[in-house]
């Protein structure tokens, strides 16, 4: 296994949009496996592939307070939704923000698992939010995006300066 590199915003290849799963194979379950370990490393609850440069339809989930409940989906779509919530958020790819996103609820994810098959998930709390936020970066979304352009423009300048910093 290894670490992999996390892009930060405003890297515009976050914006990429995920090509679909078509294979699950070692292959595949290898990036699954490094995502795993570099979210866990980060540490954070959850890691799209777009955020370590594969743009392939892939998320991993760990909401769980021990650490233990990996959760993999492939080619996530969110099939039904209920309610509205706002929670803070963060991000592997904006680092030291944080801010409210308002997103559904409650969701039902449909997905294939790591042995490619289909499944079906409930969810809702912090686990809806991280898998809707998850998916976004599917489709090249960044949640600084549901912010004001303002704020958006504020978060670009200091992650620029601090990129500038780390160089
Ligand atoms: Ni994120």
């Amino acid at each position: 296994m290894a670490l992999l590199q996390i892009l930060h915003y405003p890297d515009p290849r976050l914006h990429t949009v995920a090509q679909p799963v078509t294979t699950v194979d070692d292959t595949l379950r290898r990036l699954i496996a490094d995502m795993a370990e570099t979210m866990y490393a980060a540490p954070g609850i959850g890691l799209a592939a777009t955020q370590v440069n594969h743009h392939v339809r892939l998320i991993v989930v760990d909401v769980s307070e021990t650490k233990d409940n990996l959760l993999v989906f492939i080619n996530p779509e969110v099939i039904w939704s209920d309610g509205l919530e706002t929670m803070e958020e963060g991000c592997l790819s904006v680092p030291g923000i944080y801010d409210k996103v308002q997103r559904a609820e409650r969701i039902r994810v449909r997905a294939l698992n790591a042995q490619g098959q289909p499944f079906e998930m409930d969810a809702d709390g912090l686990l809806a939010v991280c898998i809707q936020h998850e998916i976004d970066h599917l489709n090249g979304k960044v949640f600084v995006e549901y912010l004001s352009r303002l704020k958006q423009d504020r978060i670009r300048q200091k992650l620029k300066k601090q990129q500038r910093e780390n160089m």
